[in-house]
């Protein structure tokens, strides 16, 4: 009898061993749960909630509801929401291998499927690096004079008198400054057709994606067939010539990867475009705000205004142009950037798709879920930004906590362009102070998602130009 006591203890002692082997190997999924939240109606999810009101209401009421991480679906597809920093750090930089970048199709085929924000790995990581070259500091402080005289361009027909859209009118000009940073000087002819094709694909972009000849995604297509074709066109010509240039273009030219490959026409062409794609809205959109913000703050204006009027006339006795250096020594009007920056939070969040069974926490984020760091939500938190929905710019004397502070995100794909965007928007803050006064047109104080947060209306406002006497 005793024998069998013995057979039944090591049978119940390897049972029990077993159980803990396997609970402890058994995939994440089951043993974590899913996060907390709702997942809508069928099909629709929580789509319309989403879209039937300010987003950022939808990710606060969620955030306020269930915490830093919540479940929902919209457009489709089922979604986990982080909005944490420790999260967005987890998505973005300490396990970014385990979340891949998503688009949807339809808006990879009007950018063009090889832009590098589309990938990851050796591809993402060879490109990056070509785009991170005339980008860096070193590349763009050779850029200050042409920037300056761009911004003076753009604003000449302001002062007629007339109403302008202040969105539209920052748009060309981080269009012209993109064009810079990728071409050099371009002769104007090209530059034109690019612009003309370009903004039909702008206009397509955010439409309903259909191959019905006359619908604007359908013009899109075609606009954006044509804009290969130019490009295609200004690199044979480069070809010819043999013009060896520094510029965007001329580091994609000339790249080979370790088996001499060189890039495509294909693959420069949808890098190009994309680097456009990337600059032109999101910087347009934050120096609108700021025309917003220094308008409605006329105290923190003449602060503005101080700093920049002895730049400017430093540089009107020693007759010399704004320098590099004179960019980086800004500090009250650079901390009205990275409060607008804030405050703003024009890229409200971003998307990855997990490529494996996730946890994180103790959630489980199962394999092909879209996963979204929500960058506002951080940047409002009161816990990180006291008084969050109060503009102010002193908030930024100290360095704010690791990881709250995301306007360009984070890790791999973070922003390259964030250096020249700051650099551009500088600039312009420095000729619209040193040159105009600007009241805004009607009382809206509403917000238009397409799909940046811009002031509704594009902010219409009326522009004087103010002359100082010194
Ligand atoms: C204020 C203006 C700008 C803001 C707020 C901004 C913000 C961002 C953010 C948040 C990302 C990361 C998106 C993600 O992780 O999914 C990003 C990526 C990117 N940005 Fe910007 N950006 C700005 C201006 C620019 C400019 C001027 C350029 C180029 C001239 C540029 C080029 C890019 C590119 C190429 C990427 C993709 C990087 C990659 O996937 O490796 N951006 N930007």
């Amino acid at each position: 009898m005793g024998g069998v006591y013995v057979y039944v203890l090591i049978f119940l002692l390897s049972s029990l061993f077993l159980f803990l082997f396997m609970k402890r190997n058994e995939p994440p999924q089951k043993r974590a749960k899913l996060p907390p939240g709702s997942m809508g109606w069928p099909y629709t999810g929580e789509t319309l909630q989403l879209y039937s009101q300010d987003p950022n209401t939808f990710f606060t009421s969620k955030q306020k509801r269930y915490g830093e991480i919540f479940k929902t679906h919209i457009l489709g597809c089922p979604c986990v929401m982080l909005a944490s920093p420790e999260a967005a750090k987890f998505v973005l930089v300490t396990q970014a291998q385990l979340f891949k970048p998503t688009y949807p199709k339809s808006k990879e085929r009007l950018i063009g499927p090889s832009a590098l924000f589309f990938h990851q790995g050796d591809y993402h990581l060879r490109l990056r690096k070509l785009v991170q070259g005339p980008l860096a500091l070193d590349a763009i402080k050779c850029l200050v004079a042409d920037i300056e005289a761009l911004a003076a361009s753009a604003s000449r027909s302001w002062v007629s008198g007339g109403v302008i859209n202040t969105f539209h009118e920052m748009k060309m000009y981080s269009f012209e400054v993109g064009i810079l940073s990728i071409f050099g000087h371009l002769e104007n002819r090209l530059r034109e057709e690019l612009k003309k094709n370009y903004c039909i694909v702008d206009k397509g972009y955010n439409s309903f994606p259909t191959n019905i000849p006359g619908t604007s995604y359908k013009k899109a297509l075609l606009a954006r067939k044509r804009l290969s074709k130019i490009l295609s066109d200004i690199i044979s010509e480069r070809k010819e010539k043999k013009l060896n240039e520094k510029d965007l273009l001329g580091c994609l030219l000339n790249s080979k990867d370790d088996k001499g490959e060189v890039l495509t026409g294909e693959q420069i062409a949808d890098n190009i475009i994309g680097v456009l794609f990337a600059a032109q809205d999101t910087t347009a959109s934050v120096m609108t705000w700021i025309v917003k913000y220094l308008h409605d703050e006329p105290k923190l204006l003449e602060a503005v205004k101080a700093e920049q009027e002895e730049i400017r006339r430093k540089n009107e006795e020693n007759n010399q142009p704004l320098t590099w250096s004179q960019t980086r020594n800004m500090p009250v009007s650079y901390k009205v950037v990275l409060e607008s920056l804030r405050m703003a939070s024009i890229i409200s969040f971003t998307f990855r798709e997990a490529v494996a069974d996730v946890e994180y926490k103790g959630y489980l984020i199962p394999k092909g879920w879209k996963v979204m760091p929500l960058f506002r939500n951080i940047h409002h938190n009161p816990e990180f930004f006291t008084d969050p929905q109060k503009f102010d710019p002193s908030r930024f004397e100290v360095a704010p906590k690791p990881n709250t502070f995301m306007p360009f995100g984070s890790g791999l794909h973070a922003c390259p362009g964030n250096g020249l965007a700051k650099l551009e928007i500088l600039i312009m803050v420095h000729h619209l102070v040193t040159n105009f006064r600007w009241e805004i047109v009607g009382s809206e104080s509403g917000i238009q998602y397409g799909p940046f947060p811009v002031p509704e209306k594009g902010l219409p406002a009326r522009f004087w130009r103010e002359y100082i006497t010194s």
